[in-house]
């Protein structure tokens, strides 16, 4: 999240919008006074609550079935604060498709001599989740280790870097200055078509080298392709607008953080920090309140992220970010607009005609990811998904119909039950369902339909009793034994009187990795056993799985990026916000990078660190194990407005002298070995 924009009143220091959790959902310090008494909690204190509170998780983990695990070969590299990618010994890396890059076989332009037409033809900013589809494009992760479709999510944009007005201009990471009261429409322009997801044909070349080849389905979605809504939620009246007055369709997808990939081979793009991208001046406009749908979810009532809403021309492409009721109805103004963000976002990569669906039965929030547990024939297709905003929840959708190999379809994940994660300070947990007409979720406590719940999942989990969170980030399942990672990025929101056994440090500026078993291994279970895999920070305030040493070579804080590999190795990625990287408490950390950790052991060690500003994210290797694309976004975005008036980024990645820009690395072992071995 750019600087400046963190000033704003209605986004968070930790970087992203502002807490907007404000249910009364019960915290541990009363749960614990409860069962202890006040007289146990002040002798004992919190940690030794906690401690008590989580031994029978810790001992549900120790019964976990044994397993050899993964072998992790390489020697840890140091934490860095250069403006470089460092790789372990034996290892290489190239750069390719950083911002700009264009997909059609036109002549490379750096995004500031751009038009937003041709943005839209070009890989986009902010590159996050990805996946390599193979370019047989029959099953996940099998076919060729050499050809195939890299799918990339684009988060956000970072306008002065895109901008030839911008050169010399004194502007901070966010939003570019009006031009007599209005933005220009096409900067609005380039900056939505720089959103979205990326599909690009890469192969390795007979060097080594990997190359964009100018394929047919090669293909931008943007902040304004044309999608389809799908599920309970579609044609509700909650997301009739004036472009789809009966509510089935939209136009783009915004903040694509993670991803997920499913079974049957497509791609999904989930929706994270959407809400900013809107306003809703109707309480300036008098009007008593914002609509629960915009107010849980922190819809500004004032300025957008971008001031997309002000482009000169007042077209409707533009103006739909103004969600204020000014019409008749909500055919007649934009005030639902922001119903139609917060989803996941299904895309066939392998079909350049097929419109994206907005899958509304996984629920509306800030979609981190949406990662599946292993789909078995004649089993229900279950998906896990972390709302990643301070003290927001875990969720999972387990479908009503079973997988099939041989039909599944996105059709799948419309019929099931969404439910919502409760972590029980003695170390089990319970999956909350929410359906409308079960528990809370009635007509009489304003939920009328499952359209309704779905809309309005938050509060909906609010009703039922949720485990608020240190904000959920991406989830991992491990491929041996089933267990569930789900990295918890920091929380410096919560108070003492806040803290429970899986969200257990006040003012928790380092993070957590929460780690669960579904009884009987049955992803469709409505139980769980958990503990915390690790708690990250520096030593003497953390812990690693297994009572691991904590070291030079491991030290971690802010994990987001969680993947595991068909091995079982557990690549962990940092996200240490840009107003404290190598600052403060932090500052020990260095860049964000990325680590490789085994399951059992704990054994952790640092494998990569990034250039200046920017943090690692998105992770996937080759079927063959033998290559591996990573993330880089938003470097150089640490620099300051008055180095960046004088010329000055602090990051140049990827380099040529230019504006820094995000990009993949595709990284190698040079004796031709599996990544990490
Ligand atoms: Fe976009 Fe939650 O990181
Ligand atoms: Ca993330
Ligand atoms: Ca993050």
């Amino acid at each position: 999240m750019p600087d400046d924009l963190r000033r704003l009143p209605e986004l968070d220091e930790s970087g992203d919008e502002a807490p907007s959790n404000h249910s009364a959902n019960p915290h541990f310090r009363q749960i614990a006074e409860a069962r202890l008494g006040r007289r146990g909690m002040l002798m004992g204190g919190i940690a030794t609550a906690i401690a008590g509170f989580i031994t029978p998780a810790r001992q549900a983990a120790a019964q976990a079935p044994a397993a050899s695990g993964p072998a992790i070969g390489f020697k840890a590299i140091p934490v860095s604060s250069a403006d470089s990618v460092v790789v372990p010994e034996g290892y290489s890396v190239q750069v390719i498709i950083p911002q700009g890059t264009p997909l059609n076989g036109q002549p490379w332009k750096a995004p500031s001599e751009m038009t937003g037409a041709e943005q839209a033809a070009a890989i986009g900013a902010h590159h996050d989740g990805m996946h390599f589809f193979p370019i047989e494009g029959r099953e996940p992760d099998q076919g060729s280790s050499t050809d195939g479709l890299l799918v990339l999510n684009h988060e956000y944009v970072e306008p002065r870097f895109m901008h030839a007005r911008a050169a010399g201009l004194s502007v901070g990471s966010g939003r570019m200055p009006l031009v007599d009261g209005k933005r220009p429409d096409d900067e609005a322009l380039k900056e939505i078509n720089a959103h979205g997801v990326s599909i690009v044909r890469i192969t390795r070349q007979a060097n080594g080298q990997w190359a964009v080849v100018n394929d047919p389905r090669n293909r931008r979605i943007t902040g304004a392709t044309p999608m389809e809504i799908a599920g309970p939620a579609r044609g509700h009246a909650l997301l009739r607008t004036k472009y789809s007055p009966d509510g089935t369709r939209t136009r783009g997808t915004l903040n694509n953080c993670a991803h997920g990939v499913t079974p049957w081979n497509t791609y999904l793009t989930a929706e994270e920090n959407w809400a900013g991208y809107f306003r809703n001046l109707d309480q300036a406009n008098g009007q008593p309140n914002l609509p629960r749908e915009h107010r849980r979810y922190g819809v500004p009532a004032n300025l957008t992220r971008y001031n997309w809403d002000q482009a000169a021309s007042g077209a409707d492409e533009f103006i739909r970010f103004n969600a204020s009721a000014t019409g008749a109805d909500a055919t007649q103004d934009y005030r639902n607009e922001p119903n139609n963000f917060g989803w996941i976002v299904e895309i066939n990569p392998f079909d350049a005609n097929s419109t994206p669906v907005k899958r509304t039965a996984l629920g509306r929030f800030a979609h981190e990811g949406v990662v599946f547990g292993p789909a078995r024939e004649g089993r229900p297709v279950v998906g896990y998904s972390g709302d990643d905003a301070v003290n927001e929840y875990i969720y999972k959708f387990v479908s009503a119909r079973p997988f099939s190999r041989a039909t599944a379809n996105g059709s799948l994940l419309d019929e099931g039950t969404l439910y919502v994660a409760k972590f029980n300070n003695d170390g089990t947990g319970e999956w909350l369902p929410l359906v409308h007409g079960q528990g809370p979720l009635t007509a009489a406590n304003g939920f009328r339909d499952q359209g309704e719940v779905l809309v309005n999942t938050r509060l909906a989990a609010d009703a039922v009793g949720a485990t608020k969170m240190d904000r959920p980030e991406w989830g991992a399942v491990d491929p041996r034994d089933g267990r569930v990672y789900f990295t918890l990025t920091n929380n410096t929101r919560r108070t003492a009187e806040q803290v429970d056994a899986a969200n257990p440090r006040a003012r928790n500026q380092f993070g957590q990795i929460i780690r669960w078993r579904e009884q009987g291994d049955d992803h469709a279970a409505t139980r769980v056993a958990w503990d915390l895999f690790l708690i990250a920070g520096p030593e003497g305030d953390s812990r690693l799985a297994n009572n691991a040493t904590v070291s030079a070579d491991n030290i971690l804080a802010c994990p987001d990026g969680l993947w595991f590999d068909a091995d079982g190795r557990l690549w962990v990625q940092t996200d240490i916000g840009e107003a404290e990287q190598n600052r403060g408490a932090l500052a020990p950390f260095g860049n964000n990078a990325m680590l490789c950790a085994h399951p059992e052991t704990g054994e952790m060690r640092r494998f990569l660190t990034g250039p200046t500003g920017q943090e690692i994210t998105g992770v996937i290797v080759t079927p063959d194990k033998r290559t591996m694309f990573v993330n880089v976004q938003h470097p150089g975005a640490t620099t300051s407005a008055a180095d960046w008036a004088a010329g000055r980024p602090n990051s140049r990645f990827p380099g040529n002298n230019g504006v820094p820009l995000s990009a993949t690395l595709v990284i190698t072992k040079n004796d031709g070995g599996i990544i990490g071995s």
